[in-house]
């Protein structure tokens, strides 16, 4: 599985691409926000930072409108401003609508596949169902993003469960009484990033799924044993996915048992 870095800080790019892990990053509106904050930044001379930095590692950037024409149009802007700098993937949500009522859902579909044509490469984001995924890669998108942090929020919002942002959600679900809880049967995060594995893989699809909205070192865990192809992780998550108290607690021993023999054969 390809480790992506979620965030649009330039610091924590560089800090995870000296780990020698980086595979790519991802930007939303709410990571630029946050980079952002603070600071009176020149974007355009930021994100050339950001794609410079990459180099030809895939940079997520987002469009902003929420029709058809604008993310077209953004989309090629963005491919246009940034292209030559970097790596871009743009950013299409799989439906614009932000109401109940909305005959723009088709849009963002509609939009992959008119910017698929023009040769740009596409992150469909904002994944929520299986049939989501499905749609996204016949559309063509070479990324579609199920954001698993988000699902396991909304099945607690739904059901008054509490939590913290960062709080394990179990892979099988929560049990109220005897029924498992679920959004139209998917029971938690990583449910429907196996949900949709399989939904593209059964297609025979080639897109990639790309776990997002992960808040936890387990959820990275299972998004690779659910078979994503690539997980979007925040730093914080990735610097915790190295420890462990027991590998402390053992360097702590190795370290007192060094004898002198051994330490001066290492200059010591
Ligand atoms: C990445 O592509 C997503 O925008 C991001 O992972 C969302 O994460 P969040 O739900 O923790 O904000």
């Amino acid at each position: 599985m390809k480790l992506f870095l979620d965030s649009a800080k330039l610091e924590e790019i560089k800090e995870v691409k000296a780990y020698g892990l980086l595979d790519g990053v991802t930007t939303n509106p709410s990571l630029i926000k946050k980079a952002a904050a603070g600071k009176n930044l020149d974007m355009e001379v930021y994100i050339k930072k950001i794609l410079k930095e990459c180099g030809n590692l895939p940079v997520s950037l987002e469009v902003i409108g929420t029709s058809y024409d604008d993310m077209v149009k953004e989309g090629k802007m963005l491919i246009e401003k940034f292209g030559k700098f970097g790596n871009v993937y743009i950013k299409i949500p799989v439906d614009p609508c932000m109401e109940d009522v909305c005959s723009r859902e088709a849009d963002g579909i509609k939009a992959i596949a008119a910017l698929r044509k023009a040769g740009i490469k596409i992150n469909c984001t904002l994944i929520f169902s299986p049939e989501q995924a499905l749609f996204a890669a016949k559309a063509g998108a070479n990324f579609v993003s199920p954001f698993m942090g988000r699902e396991d929020d909304y099945i607690r919002e739904m059901n008054r469960i509490k939590f913290e942002y960062n709080d394990y959600f179990p892979k099988k679900g929560y049990k109220k009484g005897r029924k498992i809880l679920d959004d139209n049967g998917i029971v938690s995060g990583v449910d429907l990033v196996e949900g949709c594995v399989e939904m593209l893989e059964k297609a025979k699809l080639k897109s990639e799924v790309l776990a997002a909205s992960v808040r936890n070192v387990r959820q990275f865990r299972e998004a690779a044993e659910a078979g994503a192809h690539i997980a979007t992780v925040p730093a914080s998550v990735i610097r915790k996915l190295l420890v462990h108290k027991k590998t402390r607690e053992g360097m702590k021993k190795f370290t007192k048992d060094v004898v002198p023999e051994y330490a001066k054969l290492l200059g010591k």
